[in-house]
């Protein structure tokens, strides 16, 4: 049985984890900036980018529903197969649920949503409700995330370099 990766799985893999640490480390240095227009660019910035994450996650589910789980690359205890889908299917969602909440936050805050200056919706009506429900997600999911992703990257360096069973290579696309 081959143990490859499809290459939508390898394309898709490293676009989300590109733009979505980049989105991640942007939100993070923003938060700290005081509000000059400098804070405003960035922001804009780091919608847009939030808006392709968005996109870009919502093909890998529907790829990985359509290709399924990923084939196992050797034979792993129990524990450790439940745990790599566990982190696996939290990153998913979390690659979903971080722009879908800062997109509530945006809509729900009556400012237009814009895509590297394109405006996809006008401003509206403001929702101080729907606001602050966005602004708990988008912030208290924060720090899990951060843990989940160092556990993801954490794990995959072990499989790599410890068990040297080629995890890693495997997602670059070589047989490992
Ligand atoms: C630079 C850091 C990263 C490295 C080295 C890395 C490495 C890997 C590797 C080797 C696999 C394959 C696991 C296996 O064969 O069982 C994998 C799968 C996965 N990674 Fe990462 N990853 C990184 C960043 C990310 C980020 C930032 C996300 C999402 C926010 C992410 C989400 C996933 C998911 C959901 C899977 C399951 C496979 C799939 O659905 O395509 N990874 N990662
Ligand atoms: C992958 C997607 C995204 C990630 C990982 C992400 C991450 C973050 C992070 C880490 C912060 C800093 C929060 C804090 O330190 O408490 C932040 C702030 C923010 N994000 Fe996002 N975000 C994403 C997408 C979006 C999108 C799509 C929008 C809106 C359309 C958005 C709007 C905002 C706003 C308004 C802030 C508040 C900035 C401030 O502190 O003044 N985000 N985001």
């Amino acid at each position: 049985m081959s143990t490859k990766l499809s290459k939508p799985t390898i394309a898709l893999h490293w676009l989300t984890a590109l733009t979505f640490l980049a989105v991640l480390g942007m939100g993070l240095y923003i938060s700290d900036l005081p509000r000059t227009p400098e804070k405003f660019e960035l922001l804009a910035i780091h919608k847009s980018l939030g808006l392709l994450v968005l996109v870009v996650a919502a093909v890998r589910v529907v790829w990985r529903l359509k290709e399924g789980k990923l084939s196992a690359l050797s034979a792993l205890p129990r524990w450790q197969e439940i745990s790599a889908s566990a982190v696996h299917g939290l990153l998913l969602v979390a690659t979903l649920l971080m722009p879908v909440s800062g997109l509530i936050m945006n809509i729900a805050g009556g400012r237009a949503t814009e895509f590297f200056g394109l405006v996809l919706l006008s401003g509206g009506e403001k929702s101080e409700t729907l606001a602050s429900i966005g602004s708990w997600i988008h912030h208290s999911s924060i720090n899990v995330i951060i843990a989940v992703l160092v556990l993801h990257v954490l794990a995959a360096l072990k499989h790599q370099f410890v068990d040297k069973d080629g995890m890693i290579s495997r997602m670059l696309g070589r047989v490992p």
